[in-house]
């Protein structure tokens, strides 16, 4: 989905506390083709916010859930879509934070602030919000704020749901952004972005003047390029079964490319070959098994200049 487009006016006001008549992408099985039909969204409840969406992009997540990769994935009808950007259409009880017209982005991955994880430095998995692919209903009431126009449930994914005009989250999923940044470009830090540059700043706290491997660059695999270029990574080493990546690769930051097609050697050994040894750091990002266990013999296991050596797999978590 490209993007649903629309103007940033003002909300209809009459229409909080109302169902909603909008449009979605509804997904009817594993695979099916997306269909684009009207669909009602109750109103938001207890900590509830509805968002009017006016962007959202297309995560490997979505297609794999949509896949139904995974068979306790499998709940349909369903709404996906877990990259966006848009603007409260309304708020329910006992929310402070946000109001109706404030620019937000979704976040699969909430926080209630109170929890003992919320508390903790050392994760940022929420108790109750946690990226949790297979959670279909609102945490309040276990019930969907989606139905047909028969009144079916349609289910809801990531906590978020974006390919639907409007759509219902927990507060707790959704982060105001100031309202002069460009809300297009907003769609990415719901996802691609800050899961990869993430990665790098914060989970494995890349050093400047380290070697990185990244497998799989695509919208994941460039934003840890991106932060490892932020943070001073001297050799950023890009491993795709696209040659065509290399191009975007360079772009941001990427210094060493191969595709592990065109060499007669383990992927690990390549890498051995090109820092002496094995990198610093490895980052798994295409989502696949054998790839992960390619990542992961692909760090060196001595490091005099760091205490330990890291390993990292956003796709470990979906
Ligand atoms: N944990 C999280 O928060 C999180 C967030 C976003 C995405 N993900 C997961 O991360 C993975 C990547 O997501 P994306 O949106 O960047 O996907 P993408 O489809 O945009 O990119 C995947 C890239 O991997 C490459 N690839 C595929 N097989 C490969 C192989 N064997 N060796 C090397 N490269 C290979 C593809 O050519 C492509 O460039 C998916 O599994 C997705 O579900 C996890
Ligand atoms: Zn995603
Ligand atoms: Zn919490």
């Amino acid at each position: 989905m490209g993007g649903i487009e629309d103007k940033t006016g003002p909300m209809p006001v009459e229409m909080a506390g109302k169902v909603i008549t909008c449009k979605a992408a509804v997904a009817w099985g594993p695979g099916l083709p997306l269909v684009i039909e009207e669909v009602r969204v109750d109103p938001p409840q207890k900590m509830e916010v509805r968002i009017k969406i006016l962007f959202t992009s297309i995560c490997h997540t979505d297609l794999s859930a949509w896949q139904g990769e995974n068979e306790d994935q499998q709940v349909y009808p369903r709404i996906f879509g877990h990259e966006a950007s848009g603007i409260v259409e309304s708020v329910g009880e006992g929310v402070g934070d946000m109001k109706e017209g404030d620019h937000v982005v979704p976040i699969f991955n909430g926080e209630c602030g109170d929890c003992v994880y919320c508390k903790c430095e050392k994760t940022n998995l929420c108790e109750k919000f946690r990226v949790n692919p297979f959670k279909s209903v609102m945490v309040n009431d276990g019930r969907s704020r989606f139905s047909t126009k028969h009144g079916e449930p349609i289910y809801h994914f990531l906590n978020t749901s974006t390919f639907s005009e409007y759509t219902v989250l927990d507060s707790a999923c959704v982060v105001k952004v100031e309202p002069q940044v460009p809300l297009k470009k907003m769609t990415l830090l719901s996802c691609g972005v800050s899961t990869g540059v993430g990665a790098v700043w914060n989970s494995a706290n890349v050093k400047a003047g380290s070697t990185v491997a990244i497998f799989g660059l695509g919208a994941v695999g460039l934003a840890v390029a991106e932060g490892a270029r932020a943070r001073g990574a001297s050799k950023i080493i890009g491993v795709d079964i696209n040659s065509e990546k290399f191009t975007k690769g360079k772009a941001m930051g990427i210094t060493d490319f191969f595709n592990p097609k065109d060499v007669d050697k383990p992927v690990r050994e390549k890498i051995s070959e090109i820092t002496g040894g094995g990198v610093d750091y490895s980052f798994e990002c295409a989502g696949n098994l054998d790839v992960l266990r390619e990542a992961f013999l692909s760090t060196h296991d001595v490091c005099p200049a760091f205490s330990h050596l890291h390993f990292h797999s956003p796709t470990l978590v979906l």
